[in-house]
């Protein structure tokens, strides 16, 4: 089976595990040369598993200086960058957190990371014609997080970037994605604390999926250049029912929120 995938030149950020590391090991299934970008360095070890197609670069990829280098190294390791997977994220603080500080962190990583990224990618995929941005935002992005205002509030603003990048550079050639998955079996599900509302929350509506069938789902879609990628497909059908009747979608959700509360 050919794909359409075979031969680009990807960067995956947040690829020491979960999610962006099966991204990562699903491009190269299917053909593509893999720079995984994490601040962990367990992402030397992900990569060096995943054979010659794949390039280990460690730092943060939410800062400027962070986003500049990550693309030198691609440059000089591909030779270039077709597809960048936003992906890298946190859970951030409970609830509404309690500082500036608690919020800046999250801010960074879930929406300026991806912000800073497009604006130093896209300017030369108009100029190339081409170019793709996938960005990992979370069912939270279209419905909300029970137990987290940050992620809430971080996620929406990662659908609403990638959207905005999808409708506006559309006749330069450059496609943009979100993936917004409910629950998927990985540390930040975990650091979304054992037991407390925000894993409840994920955990008691859905199904929890493993990184590798999220990454097949998230590449079938980019293949066929899908917007909006759902790898829980009733998660449509909540936003539709937000959609449709906002202040009753909000009484439900306090209602399932104080039966969460009571387990
Ligand atoms: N697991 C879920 O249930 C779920 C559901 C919806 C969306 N998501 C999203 O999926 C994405 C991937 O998360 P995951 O579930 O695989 O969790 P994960 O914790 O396994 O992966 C996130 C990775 O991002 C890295 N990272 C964090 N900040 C970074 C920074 N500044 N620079 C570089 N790397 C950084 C971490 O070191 C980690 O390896 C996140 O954006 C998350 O919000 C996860």
């Amino acid at each position: 089976m050919t794909s359409t995938l075979t031969g680009r030149r990807v960067v995956v950020t947040g690829a020491a595990g979960g999610i962006g590391a099966a991204l990562a090991a699903a491009l190269i299934d299917r053909g593509a040369e893999v720079v995984l970008a994490d601040l962990s360095p367990e992402v030397s070890g992900t990569a060096a598993g995943l054979g010659p197609s794949a390039f280990a670069w460690i730092g943060d990829v939410s800062s400027v200086e962070g986003i500049s280098a990550l693309i030198e190294f691609a440059d000089d390791r591909l030779g270039g960058i077709d597809l960048y997977f936003a992906n890298a994220g946190i859970i951030g603080p409970a609830m509404l957190g309690e500082n500036d500080a608690d919020w800046d962190a999250i801010i960074d990583v879930n929406m300026r990371a991806h912000i800073r990224a497009a604006q130093a990618l896209v300017p030369r995929w108009q100029e190339a014609g081409s170019g793709y941005f996938v960005a990992t935002a979370s069912a939270a992005g279209l419905l909300t997080q029970i137990g987290s205002a940050a992620y809430s509030v971080t996620k929406h603003a990662s659908v609403g970037f990638a959207e905005w990048l999808a409708m506006t550079y559309r006749e330069d050639g450059i496609r943009a994605s979100v993936i917004c998955p409910m629950g998927v079996n990985t540390n930040l599900l975990d650091a979304a604390g054992a037991g407390g509302a925000a894993q409840k929350a994920v955990t008691s509506a859905g199904t929890v999926l493993e990184p590798a069938e999220v990454a097949v789902i998230v590449l079938d879609a980019v293949e066929d250049e899908q917007f909006l990628i759902l790898p829980h497909p009733e998660v449509l059908e909540m936003y539709r029912m937000k959609g449709s009747d906002y202040d009753r979608w909000l009484r439900g959700m306090s209602r399932y929120q104080a039966r969460l509360e009571e387990r």
